[in-house]
């Protein structure tokens, strides 16, 4: 039988999970999990790049624990864990960080954007992340990295430093490939839908969470921006509020956008929104009733992340004892 390959990804703690982060990661992870070695991280550690209130930081990192259990991700078939329990990725870390070349680092559009927004916190951490990611992903001597799109450019980078490294050492990393998913990928704000959902847009309504209330969630919808015209009608270029609109619908009942189209023929946008919010409301109910069951069980939730620290370090100290050994460390 061929070995399974081997699958890495993480998300950050530093905000609340979305339904973006359902239908563009999460979801897409679960259905890997069967067929893929997988190793779904929280990764606190890049969190810290931007300044994160301490209890806070805690808290979201169960919650998300709990909130990628309840979405099926069963903790016997992946390794769940979280990043700074596993050492070895700032050890790696700090290796790769010799293997990448500041004018790499610098033209990451992700430290741009985020050295814009945090000018006076551009620390080391922001401008070395795309290493720590590189050592994350590396460890693990992983085939696919699931992401966004947004996060192409490091998996690129990681690529580089990998054929860098092994290029002076021999085969120590698996070169890893991205794993853009077509559908869901891109779910965009309800309030500005030229932007993808992303949790800057929690005040106004734009960005549905994981854990919310079903009346909020109802309220976004009924708030969601659509267009002048009164179709239902799928044009990702001039409808892009109803078109974003549209593919949430898609993905939440598995209907397709002739069928949605037919659906709603006639029928305005207050109907159309309305059943939009009520289809949400009712794929994310039962994994935050599930996750708020979990979030309960702390020793449950201990159990979980200590056996997937173990598991992870594990295959990690192989990697790293093997890329000590190519530098010219002296064994331990
Ligand atoms: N940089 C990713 C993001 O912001 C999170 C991340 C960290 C990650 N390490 C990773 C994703 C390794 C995939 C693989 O979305």
């Amino acid at each position: 039988m061929e070995e399974k390959k081997t699958i890495f990804s993480g998300i950050q703690p530093s905000g609340e999970l979305t339904l973006g982060s359902y239908l563009g990661a999460i979801k897409n992870w679960v259905a890997l999990a069967d067929e893929y070695n997988c190793f779904y991280c929280m990764v606190d550690m890049h969190a810290i790049t931007v300044r994160q209130t301490p209890a806070e930081l805690r808290r979201r990192t169960l919650e998300q624990l709990a909130q990628y259990i309840a979405s099926g991700l069963d903790p016997d078939k992946c390794t769940l864990f979280i990043q700074s329990h596993v050492p070895q990725h700032a050890e790696l870390g700090w290796i790769l960080d010799c293997y990448t070349m500041f004018g790499e680092l610098s033209r990451m559009t992700q430290f741009k954007d985020k050295s814009a927004k945090n000018a006076d916190n551009i620390n080391a951490g922001l401008f070395t992340y795309p290493s720590l990611m590189a050592a994350d992903i590396l460890l693990y001597q992983t085939d696919l990295v699931p992401v966004g799109s947004d996060q192409k450019q490091h998996v690129e980078l990681t690529r580089d430093i990998a054929t860098r490294f092994n290029g002076i050492y021999g085969d120590v990393f698996t070169i890893p490939e991205p794993y853009i998913p077509k559908i869901g990928a891109r779910i965009m704000s309800l309030t500005n839908p030229e932007n993808k959902m992303s949790k800057s847009d929690k005040d106004n309504g734009g960005c549905i969470y994981i854990m919310q209330q079903p009346e909020e969630i109802m309220r976004c919808f009924k708030r969601a921006v659509t267009d002048s015209d009164t179709a239902v009608r799928y044009d990702a270029e001039n409808k892009k509020g109803i078109s974003n609109l549209m593919s949430i619908y898609s993905v939440a009942t598995g209907r397709g956008f002739d069928e949605i189209e037919r659906e709603f023929d006639g029928r305005g946008y207050g109907d159309f929104k309305a059943a939009v919010g009520e289809a949400v409301v009712e794929l994310l109910r039962p994994i935050r009733e599930e996750a708020e069951r979990i979030l309960k069980d702390k020793s449950y939730l201990e159990g979980v992340y200590k056996a997937g620290a173990e598991k992870a370090a594990a295959v990690a100290c192989r990697t790293l004892r093997k890329v000590h050994k190519k530098i010219g460390f002296v064994p331990r």
